[in-house]
């Protein structure tokens, strides 16, 4: 990829899926990595809630604040002019109302310059989506294995499996498209089942997260793609490369060198010329 490139819009995406090439997503949370992800020509990026594990080491995602958000997206943002960037509405700060759903949103898009924001949830969500995106601000919906709803769902697991469940979830992505979302990420549902709803899309995108290849396109977790999360590793997560592995003999390297005295050499650390160390000596005299 050079250096700079064009800024990815809406627009731009719905082109590259009517063209038929896969999207690419990832999730990040900070500037080094965002700068990584925009260099490799990622489309999309998607600040996650999911930061609440990978960055904060919480338990799950609900403890994450609204201003933990608005930081990690700022990072992002300064990383990534150019890439087409989704705020994550953490848990509570878009289901008690419209007001303070459109509120939090307009966070990510004025403090943190967001292009969107992604909420999850079905039927439930309609109200507040309308609202999200009469309100001028681009909405993406997710169903499916919705991780601030996991004890609802009865853990990480995958959700569509019966012909009932599935019919659900296809009815609602249908409903979040009518509301004005613009996207739709699917989380661990059946190939099957995210196949029919992407050919029913008409004016929506649909995303994949371990839900098969026939989406618009694919989203992984960054920490699970480069195994840098080391509490657990989804079965759909491919690991791209092993950057822990990589960054835990680095720093079992750095651990040695320094107990066995090897580093530093010379070349890092800073001499002083030998006129002023003579006279800093006669001065401490
Ligand atoms: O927070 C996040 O990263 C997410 C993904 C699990 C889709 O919402």
């Amino acid at each position: 990829m050079s250096e700079e490139r064009k800024k990815l819009t809406l627009t731009g995406l719905f082109k590259k899926a009517a063209e038929g090439k896969p999207i690419t997503w990832l999730t990040c949370y900070d500037y080094p990595t965002a700068y990584f992800q925009e260099q490799a020509g990622v489309d999309m990026i998607l600040v996650g809630d999911s930061l609440g594990m990978t960055m904060l080491g919480y338990d799950s995602t609900l403890p994450v604040s609204m201003d933990d958000m608005i930081r990690h997206s700022q990072a992002v943002r300064r990383g990534a002019p150019n890439t087409f960037i989704v705020g994550d509405m953490p848990y509570m700060s878009y289901q008690p109302s419209n007001e303070i759903a459109i509120k939090n949103a307009g966070r990510f898009m004025a403090e943190a310059g967001c292009d969107c924001i992604k909420l999850e949830g079905g039927e439930s969500m309609v109200e507040r989506i309308r609202a999200i995106v009469a309100a001028g601000i681009p909405v993406v919906g997710h169903l499916g294995l919705t991780p601030q709803s996991v004890s609802a769902l009865g853990g990480f697991k995958l959700q569509g499996k019966t012909a009932e469940a599935a019919l659900r979830i296809i009815e609602d992505a249908k409903l979040l498209e009518k509301a004005g979302a613009f996207m739709v990420l699917l989380e661990m549902v059946p190939d099957r089942v995210c196949k029919i709803i992407t050919e029913r899309a008409r004016d929506c995108l649909i995303m994949s997260l371990g839900s098969g290849p026939d989406a618009h396109g694919q989203l992984l977790i960054y920490h699970d793609a480069f195994a840098l999360y080391p509490n657990f590793k989804p079965r759909m997560a491919k690991v791209f490369a092993d950057a822990g592995s990589v960054i835990r003999a680095g720093l079992e390297s750095y651990v040695k060198e320094v107990t066995e005295k090897t580093f530093p050499q010379p070349e890092n650390w800073f001499k002083m010329a030998d006129e002023e160390y003579d006279e800093l000596v006669m001065k401490l005299k």
